[in-house]
């Protein structure tokens, strides 16, 4: 089932998100309907609170490749940063309006640890566009866009378009 994405200003980006204490059936169904929603999109990452559940999951792939799709549901994500701060080139979000893009600060490489479906340690090395990818759904799980990590000027610039754009919509 494709699942309806929350969309920035909605206050509820700015949930966080609790831990996932075990694996249920809802859960399944809901990891299951949130990989859906991801590939219709299309996107390459979605986390929990973008669909209004307020629960540290979030499903990726990015494998980027609509023949050789590799989904991923990590639960409980944590992410150690290492390596130096990168670009992350015009990075954008499936929960902000009129597809806004912005190149973002990111660190090029990260220790993942989380878990799978089958409750089952995930603990791997991450670098570059996989690492960025876990960076920006993980901080979803903490009410971060990557909109808070733009400098002071662009998001202004880009909260008085949404403005005027959200004025048009009504
Ligand atoms: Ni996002």
């Amino acid at each position: 089932m494709i699942l309806d994405i929350v969309s920035y200003p909605d206050p509820r980006l700015k949930s966080i998100c609790k831990p996932v204490e075990k694996v249920t059936q809802d859960l399944r169904i809901l990891a299951d309907n949130m990989l859906q929603t991801m590939y219709a999109a299309p996107g390459v990452g979605l986390a929990a609170p973008q669909v209004g559940q307020f629960i540290r999951m979030v499903v990726v792939d990015y494998s980027a490749k609509e023949d050789l799709r590799m989904p991923r549901v990590l639960i409980n994500p944590v992410l150690e940063l290492k390596g130096e701060v990168i670009v992350s080139e015009r990075e954008g979000c499936l929960s902000v309006p009129m597809g806004y893009r912005s190149n973002v600060p990111r660190y090029s490489h990260v220790h993942l640890t989380a878990r799978d479906l089958d409750w089952k340690l995930i603990d791997e090395e991450l670098e570059d566009f996989p690492a960025i990818v876990v960076q920006h759904e993980t901080d979803h799980l903490d009410g971060i866009l990557f909109i808070d990590r733009i400098s002071r000027l662009k998001r202004t610039f880009f909260d008085s378009k949404v403005k005027k754009w959200l004025r048009r919509q009504k």
